[in-house]
């Protein structure tokens, strides 16, 4: 070789050295020290938190598909979401009847006078749905009502969908035998090769003059494992989707209702529907109460996953409170007795009303939290209330983990349920939160967070701040022993959002998870049960980590956060690792801006992507892409 080529190859050499080690020296490293366990990933660290806010069950989880069934949403004399059906020359009148109804907690009914009618011009009235009646081809509908006659002459009653653009009857079906007391029929729609679509209304129609009466009129499409009065398909997947381990219901707002009056009332949520008279949620409209309390612990059963139960504390949104003492113990009273629907044997009093209502077995309940946000009561009686129904409790279910919604003095509580919303950089400045906390005082329930950026649902700048407090948590799941991103539902359509960035989204036909949602489920499915413990040098700028591993399968999982606009490359260092296999994997979420979501036409823009790790070792390098969020699952032994 020419001495002048040996001496340009020697300093391309030494400069390519130089720029390495510079670059080397810049490349923050992730020292993950594989056996060094920092403490237990909690079993219970994901779940769900709910309430009825964005209309989540009525229009949404809940697959009642008839709005404002028993007709109690106004009470005036034309009830919203129905209107008159006349057919050709047919003439009729429809108005609300407040002294007759079937049930005593309805009293009240929709008369509907038709002055003429014929088989073929009938009249009667139609429900609008939740923004329509969803209808897919080929399914079969159940329906019910109650109604009576003036007179049998009124002869049968058609039930049929029509559909709104094209009048076209979807399914049609008649109830014969209408009688002069109020009585429930029930019948099926099934539904034509029609391709699917929510413009429909389901109407009920009669074809000879006379007058008649409806209430409790229900129809619902099939629902989640077949359960009567049940759940959306489509949404109880994608709950399932997350792996959630527990349920927080029913609040929230709903749990306290705007007055003491107006808190959740499960003992009139439980046994028929035509004996729940309906109540109003602090959300602006009214619940139909279809998802009563049975509901709630049947929805955990179908999931397989724990209730954490709320129970009222004798404050309500509107600062309205109750004294501890005397006038507390009425309250304490009702929370004992929801306790015992829940878990008493058979031979109790509430118990036995469970057995009634069609579950003899007792559910598993361990958690049970005293109150919701009691930080918002200005009064200051939040120490005595919750110390009373603390007494109480523990005296009587000496096993319930009591949870306290805000810290307290006058006793210790198991747990104390903290509540975030915050924005992406709030939770990028705040993912060191539980990292010094107490390790000897009450465990850590952080019973609703989110990040709110992105209407309906969250934008994935939202994911990435979710992302990074997700890191918080599980690097300190030792502590926090659960956690629930709220709220989790909204209804899209236009009208059906009272609170901004929400989990999971839907309309009549579909649903979607957000990049939060695909977030969550990154972070639920690769939990681990060991915090590993982790450190990164040189403070990378909005680079955030957990390091958890599953004691089980040996396998290693790094959850990896890069919310600046560049690409970010780590070494990543497994101390105490001899060998790492070459099967790892790496699942990504990405989008092309910040403000990119997820929506109803678009359900699956952003989706985390797998793909295999080509190159790690006990020490190799990664470079996680611009606004990233990334799950790496290691073989290293
Ligand atoms: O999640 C929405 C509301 O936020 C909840 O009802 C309440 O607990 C909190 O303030």
């Amino acid at each position: 070789m020419h001495k002048k080529t040996f001496t340009h190859l020697m300093f391309a050499l030494a400069l390519t050295l130089v720029i390495s080690t510079l670059v080397a020296a810049q490349t923050p490293t992730l020292s993950i020290d594989v056996n060094q366990v920092k403490g237990k990933v909690s079993p219970m660290l994901y779940g769900l938190m709910t309430e009825e806010i964005n209309y989540s069950y009525d229009g949404g989880l809940y697959a009642e598909l008839v709005r404002n069934r028993a007709f109690t949403d106004n009470r005036r004399l034309q009830p919203f979401h129905w209107v008159l059906y006349e057919a050709g020359n047919a003439d009729a009148s429809m108005i609300m009847d407040m002294k007759n109804g079937p049930s005593a907690a309805l009293p009240l009914s929709l008369a509907v006078i038709i002055r003429s009618a014929t088989d073929a011009d009938q009249a009667g009235v139609s429900n609008l749905g939740y923004w329509g009646i969803p209808v897919r081809p080929n399914t079969t509908y159940q329906g019910s009502f109650y109604a009576k006659a003036d007179s049998s002459s009124i002869g049968p009653i058609t039930v049929r969908i029509i559909n709104d653009e094209t009048s076209n009857v979807l399914a049609s079906t008649t109830v014969p035998g209408i009688t002069s007391d109020w009585k429930q029929y029930k019948f099926s729609l099934r539904s034509d090769s029609s391709s699917a679509s929510a413009h429909n209304r389901l109407v009920l129609t009669a074809g000879k003059p006379g007058k008649l009466w409806f209430s409790m009129v229900s129809l619902f499409p099939p629902t989640y494992k077949n359960r009567e009065n049940g759940n959306r398909v489509d949404i109880m997947e994608m709950l399932a989707g997350l792996r959630p381990t527990f349920l927080r219901f029913p609040g929230g707002d709903y749990l306290e209702g705007d007055h003491v009056a107006d808190r959740f009332p499960w003992q009139k949520m439980i046994g028929p529907l035509v004996d729940r008279p309906t109540h109003a949620s602090p959300w602006g409209y009214l619940s139909s109460d279809g998802m009563g309390l049975l509901e709630f612990l049947e929805w955990c059963e179908d999931l397989n996953i724990e209730p954490v139960l709320g129970v009222y504390a004798g404050y309500s949104r509107r600062q309205d409170f109750v004294k501890p003492g005397p006038d507390l113990e009425p309250f304490i009273a009702e929370a004992l007795d929801e306790i015992e629907y829940v878990i008493g044997d058979t031979n109790t009093k509430w118990g036995a009303v469970r057995v009634k209502n069609g579950h003899p077995a007792p559910f598993k309940l361990t958690y049970v939290e005293i109150g919701n946000e009691d930080n918002h009561d200005n009064s200051g009686s939040y120490d005595g209330r919750f110390t009373q129904f603390f007494k109480a409790i523990r005296a009587k279910y000496p096993g319930l983990q009591l949870i306290a919604t805000t810290p307290v003095k006058s006793v210790v509580p198991d747990i104390v349920d903290d509540h975030f919303y915050h924005s992406a950089s709030q939770f990028y400045d705040d993912v060191n939160h539980y990292d010094k906390f107490d390790r000897t005082g009450p465990k850590i329930f952080v019973g609703e967070w989110a990040t709110r950026e992105g209407s309906p649902t969250p934008n994935f700048n939202a994911a990435l701040g979710d992302a990074a407090w997700l890191t918080g948590m599980e690097r300190n799941s030792d502590l926090i022993i659960m956690s629930c991103y709220a709220p989790l539902f909204v209804n899209v359509n236009t009208g059906g959002m009272q609170w901004e960035s929400d989990l999971i989204g839907y309309d009549g036909l579909t649903s979607y998870g957000s990049p939060s949602y695909y977030t969550q489920v990154m972070f639920s499915h690769h939990a681990g049960d060991q915090i590993v413990n982790a450190s990164v040098d040189g403070s990378p700028l909005r680079f955030f980590y957990s390091v958890t591993r599953d004691s089980k399968s040996g396998k290693l999982y790094l959850k990896l956060v890069n919310a600046t606009a560049s690409p970010r490359t780590l070494t990543i260092h497994l101390n105490g690792v001899s060998k790492v296999g070459k099967s790892g994997k790496i699942i990504t979420l990405s989008a092309k801006t910040l403000e990119s979501t997820n929506t109803i036409l678009e359900p699956k823009k952003i989706v985390p992507r797998e793909s295999m790790i080509g190159n790690a070792a006990v020490r190799f390098s990664h470079t996680l892409p611009p606004n990233s969020i990334e799950v790496m699952e290691l073989d290293a032994q």
